[in-house]
């Protein structure tokens, strides 16, 4: 599920007529464009930071934008974030996002056995620094770096939304995230994870769907 480029791609492979990915890393686009010429799909990929678009990404062009698997964690802040995505959709236009739920990402990562320790702020919009070893697409990759992400409550997330004008249409909590976000996660048969049973009950991810009005 760790991705680099594949939900534009897969927008391509279901037949969506113009797709564009945006990333700020210029290796993840290069990666990203890669995969799109082995499957010859025409996509294009743009490298710039989602909250500074260059020109190149049309306003009130896109009438879908869609974000996945740890996105927005990455971003400071989000009504910058929620802003762009409702200047880019046309009328009628959707936007989905399917993450990790930010419950799940109070709890330490770094315990072995099945038990749920808080660890880190819920609220708090100081970033989290960590020193990771690899990456996340691939883990035993060699090299480490300094690594700083944001915690967004719910409410953060849906009122900047709210803000930008978008109205929300779903909302959906799951017991199942794409990555191994605590260490006791037990993968299941779809490559998702899960707490193992009888652990705790709690939203490992989450979707939203909104609509430009
Ligand atoms: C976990 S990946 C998401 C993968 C995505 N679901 C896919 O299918 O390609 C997170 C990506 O966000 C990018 N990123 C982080 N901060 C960004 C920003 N401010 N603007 C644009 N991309 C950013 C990273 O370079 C990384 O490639």
């Amino acid at each position: 599920m760790q991705s680099i480029g594949i939900d534009t791609v897969t927008f391509a492979l279901v037949g969506a007529a113009e797709v564009m990915g945006v990333d700020s890393s210029s290796r993840a686009v290069e990666a990203a464009r890669s995969i799109a010429t082995q499957l010859d799909l025409s996509v294009q990929f743009v490298q710039a930071d989602v909250t500074d678009l260059p020109d190149a990404v049309p306003t009130e062009g896109f009438d879908i934008v869609f974000t996945s698997h740890g996105t927005i964690m990455w971003l400071p802040e989000l009504e910058e974030w929620a802003r762009m995505i409702a200047s880019r959709l046309v009328r009628g236009g959707v936007f989905h996002i399917i993450d990790v739920h930010p419950f799940l990402t109070v709890f330490d990562d770094t315990v072995e056995e099945p038990e749920l320790r808080v660890r880190y702020p819920y609220f708090s919009r100081e970033p989290l620094y960590f020193e990771e070893h690899g990456s996340y697409a691939d883990r035993t990759a060699d090299f480490v770096a300094d690594s700083y992400v944001w915690q967004h409550p719910l409410s953060e997330i849906i009122g900047a939304l709210l803000n930008s004008g978008l109205k929300i249409r779903q909302f959906s909590e799951y017991p199942v995230v794409a990555w191994k976000a605590l260490e006791f996660l037990e993968q299941d048969g779809d490559g998702l994870w899960r707490m193992p049973p009888g652990s705790g009950d709690i939203p490992l991810s989450f979707s939203l769907t909104a609509v430009r009005p």
